[in-house]
């Protein structure tokens, strides 16, 4: 195995402030509808307490994903052949990415972050479970285009964005994404990109909202953790016990939404603004958008995949899809 490391890219004040999460919470709670990028929930702590989400009874996403990636190694092995760079989009975690590669056998494995931390860790992991696998992280914000190794150019590529991630996108982002994905994944020299994409599927409001709202109230943590990273990290006085955590389905744009909604009104400062909410407004966290086979198709031909192959659990509340870059024409 062979690591490469990048550069650092958090772009922090005198004072160690991150800018992008300064000017991000800002802005958001200028709105009229208080509102603050999904993003900034994965601190330390909120990336372990999504981590104790992910073994919740009511969470079923990232068991029905598992399930599928377990069942039909098979079948991933003859659409997408060996000797690929395997391009994950995020750090892979623990569990989905070894049942990937032990499935497909590629050359490479080129797991993509913006935290250099998590992407180090995962990478130093997965290369002693894959001594004949070449790991290559690089840290990027794979929002954008990125420059992939030197070492993976001639090798044909497979986009891996397991977890539903897209869905905490609206659709005009995760179609700006889906085109950047494409860009990153390049030529098509050596064969055509493919991408290996998870995303959820509508079903039940209420087995969506218990998703969302579980019982322990590990979700509610995960959403009031943003309240104290704010109050942590950028001077803030948000009173986090006068916030509740919300998840509600959102029927017209098919979405779980999470928002913090004050309990009564107060008056609070953030990085030496001021702010006030009123008993019953929300501050919006999360956006989780659930698919159809169609609605899902429909996203990845406007981001520029074709679907080719399609599974779900025993359960079909998740959907694995395996799309190709699509071919540029213009005719119909
Ligand atoms: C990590 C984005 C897949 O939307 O299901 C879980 C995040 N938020 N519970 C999701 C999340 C609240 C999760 N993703």
């Amino acid at each position: 195995m062979k690591t490469e490391q990048g550069i650092a890219l958090v772009d922090r004040d005198e004072k160690g402030v991150v800018r992008a999460f300064r000017d991000d919470v800002l802005q958001g709670l200028d709105q009229h509808q208080k509102a603050i990028p999904a993003r900034w929930l994965y601190d330390d702590a909120g990336s372990q307490l999504f981590e104790d989400i992910t073994d919740l009874p009511e969470y079923y996403p990232t068991r029905s994903e598992t399930e599928i990636l377990d069942a039909r190694g098979k079948e991933f092995a003859e659409l997408i052949g060996k000797g690929r760079a395997v391009v994950e989009f995020g750090s892979g975690s623990s569990v989905k990415t070894p049942l990937l590669l032990r499935a497909i056998n590629p050359s490479a494995y080129v797991p993509l972050d913006i935290s250099g931390e998590f992407l180090r860790e995962s990478a130093a992991t997965l290369a002693k479970k894959f001594p004949d696998v070449d790991v290559f992280p690089v840290e990027a914000d794979f929002m954008r285009e990125v420059q992939l190794p030197d070492e993976v150019a001639d090798l044909p590529k497979l986009g891996f964005f397991p977890g539903s991630t897209i869905g905490n996108m609206v659709p005009r982002t995760a179609v700006d994404l889906l085109r950047s994905m494409r860009a990153t994944l390049g030529a098509e020299e050596g064969g055509r990109p493919l991408l290996l994409i998870g995303m959820d599927l509508v079903k039940d409001q209420q087995v969506l909202e218990a998703a969302y709202n579980d019982s322990r109230g590990v979700t509610g943590e995960f959403n009031l953790n943003l309240a104290r990273r704010i109050n942590r990290e950028l001077e803030g006085t948000i009173p986090v016990d006068a916030l509740r955590h919300t998840a509600p389905w959102n029927d017209d744009f098919a979405r779980i939404e999470m928002h913090l909604e004050a309990l009564e009104d107060f008056d609070f400062e953030v990085a030496g603004k001021r702010f006030s909410m009123r008993k019953g407004e929300t501050i919006h966290t999360e956006n989780s958008h659930k698919f159809t086979r169609r609605s899902a198709n429909t996203l990845l031909l406007a981001g520029g995949w074709t679907p080719q192959a399609r599974w779900t659990d025993s359960g079909d509340r998740f959907s694995l899809i395996l799309a190709e870059a699509t071919e540029k024409r213009d005719a119909p």
